[in-house]
């Protein structure tokens, strides 16, 4: 019997390279899919070599349309259905708005927000059709309020979490499940490539590895839940959302995120 396949993007480094080697363990084949074509041979190498899995590597930029295509094509190329589409890879950027680049800001709506709408639209019919299936989009602990000083993050995030949300119940009984994955902050490269300056102490800020993220993965999906919240930042975030007037609630992650 063929192994299950699943579909990782963002798989380069951080939390999808470890989405891949831990689902490469639990027996799946996989579409590794990132713009850095290296890394993810090297990956595909790697797990390959250790596991045994067959992994198909898509070097696509998924902020473009030209990517998106790729992406779509190497899905049909599988010629088979995916178990698992895990939509990750994402970036964010650190300032106020009126002083980041237009560009960058545009390409991060096009790569957290028109990438999963569009590979999502892609991969769920199929599941649907097959009554099996699951799609995990990684949002953050972000997505729970509006976030001065990374306010296109915080937005595409909240996009995420309310995309994710609305679709899982559109799917209640069709045997596909979707999973909105709450990150608090996690040791990856995001920091680096946001722009962010460096984290603060950890007793400060209180940062999970990229494997709690996972675990707390697997462990919401075989529970059936919608949201997997990772890190004491991502719990607190969450209730704070729930209980603080969003006046009150701007002014201070306006002050905690001043530059
Ligand atoms: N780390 C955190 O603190 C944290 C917290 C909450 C949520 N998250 C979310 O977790 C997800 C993964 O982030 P990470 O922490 O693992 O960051 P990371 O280490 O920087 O990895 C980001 C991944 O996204 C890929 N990517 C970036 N731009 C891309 C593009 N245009 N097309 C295709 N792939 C692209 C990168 O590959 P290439 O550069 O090779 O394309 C890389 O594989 C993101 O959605 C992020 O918002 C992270």
């Amino acid at each position: 019997m063929s192994r299950p396949l699943a579909l990782v993007t963002g798989a380069s480094a951080g939390l999808g390279d470890r989405y891949a080697r831990s689902l490469a363990r639990r027996g799946h084949d996989l579409l590794l899919v990132a713009r850095r074509g290296e890394r993810l041979r090297a990956l595909a190498a790697e797990i390959e070599e250790a596991f045994g899995a067959c992994a198909t590597v898509v070097p696509a930029d998924l902020a473009t349309e030209q990517g998106r295509r790729a992406c779509r094509e190497a899905i049909d190329a599988a010629g088979r259905p995916l178990e698992l589409a895990i939509l990750n890879a994402g970036f964010g950027s650190r300032g106020a708005l009126h002083r980041l680049p237009r560009e960058r800001e545009v390409e991060m709506v096009q790569l957290n927000c028109t990438a999963v709408v569009d590979l999502a639209c892609y991969v769920l019919p199929p599941m649907v059709e097959r009554g099996a299936g699951a799609l995990v989009v990684v949002s953050s602990a972000s997505a729970w309020q509006p976030l001065p000083y990374m306010a296109t993050y915080a937005a595409s995030k909240a996009f995420e979490l309310s995309f994710a949300d609305a679709v899982g119940e559109e799917l209640r009984g069709t045997g596909v499940q979707t999973l909105a994955v709450l990150p608090g902050p996690t040791r990856t490269e995001f920091s680096t490539t946001s722009g962010e300056n460096a984290p603060g102490p950890e007793w400060l800020i209180p940062t999970s590895d990229p494997e709690d993220v996972v675990a707390a993965t697997w462990r919401a999906l075989g529970r059936g839940r919608r949201h997997a919240s990772i890190g004491p930042v991502a719990h607190s975030a969450a209730a704070v959302a729930r209980v603080l007037p969003r006046p009150a609630m701007l002014r201070g992650a306006g002050l905690v995120q001043r530059e």
